[in-house]
Order: C-alpha cells, then sequence, then structure tokens
C-alpha cells in the first residue's frame, strides 16, 4: 500500500464547513493570473477569489492570534482542466476544505521512487471536512469531470508554519470546543 506519511491530516473532530459557505464558493467571483509576482517569485497560479467571508469567522479569529496573518480563499478547477505537479512557493502547509464531490476530479500527492517512476496518494477529502494539507509535498489537481467545476476553501498560514506543527496544534487545541 502506498503511503506518503504527513502528507495530509482530515480534522475529523472539527464540525463541517457551514453550508453558507457552498453558495458563496460557487457564486464568488474569480481571478486568474497567468503568472504574478509575489516575494520576488514568479508564481503560476489556478483561478482564486481573493476574497473570502470565510476570514470573518471565529475560526480564522483563533488561528490568527495562535499563528499570525492567515487568510482563506476558495480555489477552482474547471471542467477538464489539470492543474500541474507543484509544490507551494508561498506556505508550507494549509487547511483545505473540498467544497463539494465532484465525479472524476482529485487532488493527488507524490512521491519519486526512480527518474520516471512515482508513488501516488488520493488526498481523502470528505466533503466540507477540514484537511490539514502538507503543500511542501508535490501535489496536482486533475478534474476530468466533463461539466462540473470542482472548489476548495484553502487557509493559508505564515510560511514558518510547518505540518506537524498545525498537526500538534489541533490535537491539543481547545480553541475549537465551542464551534468554528
Ligand atoms: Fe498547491
Amino acid at each position: 500500500m502506498l503511503n506518503i506519511p504527513n502528507a495530509f491530516l482530515p480534522l475529523t473532530h472539527l464540525p463541517l464547513l457551514d453550508m453558507s459557505y457552498v453558495d458563496e464558493a460557487k457564486t464568488i467571483n474569480y481571478i486568474k493570473p497567468e503568472i504574478e509576482k509575489r516575494d520576488g517569485y514568479m508564481v503560476t497560479q489556478n483561478y482564486y477569489s481573493g476574497s473570502c467571508s470565510f476570514n470573518q469567522s471565529t475560526f480564522m479569529k483563533k488561528l490568527n492570534q495562535r499563528f499570525g496573518a492567515t487568510t482563506a480563499d476558495y480555489l477552482k478547477f474547471t471542467p477538464c482542466s489539470y492543474y500541474h505537479w507543484h509544490a507551494d512557493i508561498l506556505r508550507n502547509c494549509a487547511i483545505n476544505v473540498l467544497i463539494e464531490e465532484v465525479p472524476d476530479s482529485v487532488t493527488i500527492f507524490k512521491e519519486q521512487i526512480t527518474r520516471l517512476s512515482f508513488n501516488t496518494m488520493v488526498c481523502d477529502y470528505v466533503p466540507r471536512q477540514f484537511v490539514i494539507f502538507n503543500t511542501s509535498v508535490p501535489h496536482c489537481v486533475i478534474n476530468s469531470n466533463k461539466t462540473k467545476t470542482r472548489h476548495i476553501l484553502t487557509i493559508t498560514l505564515p510560511k514558518a508554519v510547518k505540518f506537524e506543527e498545525l498537526k500538534d496544534y489541533f490535537a491539543t487545541t481547545s480553541d475549537f470546543d465551542d464551534g468554528i
């Protein structure tokens, strides 16, 4: 069985994302820069929303208090599209939520075995469930669905925050005992 350790971790103890954000993700305007320069790096990007009302949630306020500048955005992956293999430059980990199931669409991690062969592992998203996502592990998104768009809520933490730290935080914090 393939296993890339520490690629992702579903936060099964948290409530699911509220349905109101599903509507927002599907109706909000998206931006697609072909190439964007940020912090001195040339960054190619997929469609992103640039704003999101989830930034006003208790969840985001708690993350900001604990980790510093933390932002939420939606990403969209259009029908019959492929977002190429990459590791994120501007962050080491994220918290992602698949907005809803789209048949024939998938996020995959890989690890190199030989020059031309890799192990792969699908990110086991459950719709509206929060997942810690290790963006430093190479990953890609394939949406082979011919008509449906795949949407992800993605929360970006400061680059200094690593997957293990985020995992430990969610394993021990009482910040969300009263909800998100
Ligand atoms: Fe990425």
